[in-house]
């Protein structure tokens, strides 16, 4: 059972190794803005649950399975964020609404949304009529 931190963690590694090949422990504790300490520590628990693995010259890297949640933690990020851009969320609130939202969404739900980023972006003429109807919606509301 993965935490919201160790998917968090794993979404990092991921991100890092993609970047530049391998997962520091100061670059993950700088990039989430953690201790080095609490790094090494997660990264024991990730070991013993075979999501990363200690190569003697590398360091720290992520196992098939740690680099197959790692990925699927990403992209789930990232659809969320495009959900939420696409509905004009500015983006302090974005990145942080979708860091509350992503460890808490079924995969259902998840891949629901997904379609629905899917719908919207396919087809300008649907996105502006959205946007339009919130639009109006908006000043209805406001200007009572
Ligand atoms: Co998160």
């Amino acid at each position: 059972m993965l935490t919201p931190s160790m998917e968090d963690y794993l979404e990092k590694i991921y991100e890092l190794m993609k970047e530049k090949g391998y997962a520091r422990v100061s670059d993950i504790a700088s990039s989430l803005s953690v201790q080095p300490s609490s790094v090494t520590k997660m990264l024991q628990k990730l070991d013993e649950q075979s999501y990363v693995t200690y190569e003697k010259y590398r360091g720290f890297v992520l196992t098939n399975s740690g680099e197959q949640l790692g990925k699927a933690m990403k992209q789930r990020h990232h659809m969320l964020a495009e959900l939420l851009r696409m509905l004009q969320i500015p983006e302090d609130i974005l990145q942080a609404d979708v860091e509350g939202i992503e460890h808490h969404v079924s995969p259902q739900t998840l891949s629901k949304l997904s379609r629905l980023v899917d719908y919207f972006q396919s087809d300008s003429e649907r996105l502006d009529a959205l946007m339009l109807y919130c639009y109006e919606a908006d000043h209805k509301t406001s200007s009572r």
